[in-house]
């Protein structure tokens, strides 16, 4: 017979929710950790007059030095190694020439894939002096995250983690994006089951150890209306007021959840110096 947890073998999407061994935690936390490394690597560099693309490159170049591949080239045609998604950019912005401006806001999101195992982790970015009002939206997401992956123990329901990340988020008058949501992660980018970050207390799937899935709040300063580009990728604000986003990967523990996305140096939210 086999049991739920060699189910992730096969790496196949289905609605169930996989529960992971030890063999996925240990995965996840090289994978994690190298996406964690990478985010404290190109902090020096997200500064005015940079290219996106150039920052592409450098998350490219470290994910092969270090074994692994970006799980976003090639994924559903998506041709870079990143998403930059800069001010009123919700999620999914495509690396290019444009340069990096004083007092933007910018998420850069990232997902090695290492020997089989998927760190997916996202952080934002203050470039130059960045006014008070983006700051503020910068904070709170974070901490609207936080209180997200507080809730991320077994008894406990997806819908508490929604809960707590949009009564903190609507506390502060922002909008919390519906349009996209965190996912299952492990040796799949993307599985079950869908993390939203809007929702009531006590409902959804009950969280049990060896569940891995992000926590990837989008918070926009006005509604949480999205629209996608011509490009197919990019998403913005429908009022074209900003938005923030943080993510990371983690996985149900005994007692609480582990972090998988850590940055090792403290370098979890801005600012970085
Ligand atoms: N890393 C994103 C997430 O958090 C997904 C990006 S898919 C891409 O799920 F194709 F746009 F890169
Ligand atoms: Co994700
Ligand atoms: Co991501």
């Amino acid at each position: 017979m086999t049991s739920y947890i060699d189910a992730d073998a096969a790496a196949t999407r289905t609605n169930a929710i996989k529960l992971h061994g030890p063999d996925g935690f240990a995965g996840m936390r090289k994978a994690g950790r190298l996406a964690a490394d990478i985010l404290d690597a190109i902090a020096p560099h997200m500064a005015p007059g940079v290219e996106t693309q150039a920052i592409d490159d450098m998350i490219r170049a470290h994910m092969l030095r270090e074994g692994a591949v970006p799980a976003t080239l090639g994924y559903r045609g998506y041709t870079h190694s990143s998403c930059i998604s800069i001010n009123h950019v919700v999620c999914h912005g495509i690396p290019s020439e444009r340069t990096l401006k004083d007092g933007d806001i910018v998420n850069v999101d990232v997902t090695p894939l290492l020997d089989g195992w998927h760190g997916d982790t996202s952080r934002m970015y203050l470039i130059g002096d960045v006014g008070v009002k983006a700051r503020r939206l910068v904070d709170v997401t974070y901490e609207a995250m936080m209180l997200g992956i507080e809730q991320a123990k077994p008894g406990n329901r997806l819908g508490d983690i929604a809960h707590a990340i949009q009564s903190f988020a609507e506390k502060h008058r922002y909008g919390v994006v519906r349009d996209f949501c965190g996912h299952g992660v492990g040796r799949l980018f993307h599985d079950a089951p869908e993390v939203v970050h809007a929702g009531r207390p006590g409902t959804g799937p009950e969280l049990k150890p060896g569940m891995f899935f992000t926590i990837e709040p989008m918070i926009n300063i006005g509604r949480p209306d999205c629209k996608v580009l011509e490009d197919g990728w990019t998403a913005v604000t429908r009022d074209r007021s900003l938005s923030a986003q943080f993510e990371h990967s983690i996985g149900i523990t005994e007692t609480g959840c582990e972090i998988f996305t850590k940055s090792p140096t403290g370098l979890d939210k801005p600012p970085y110096f």
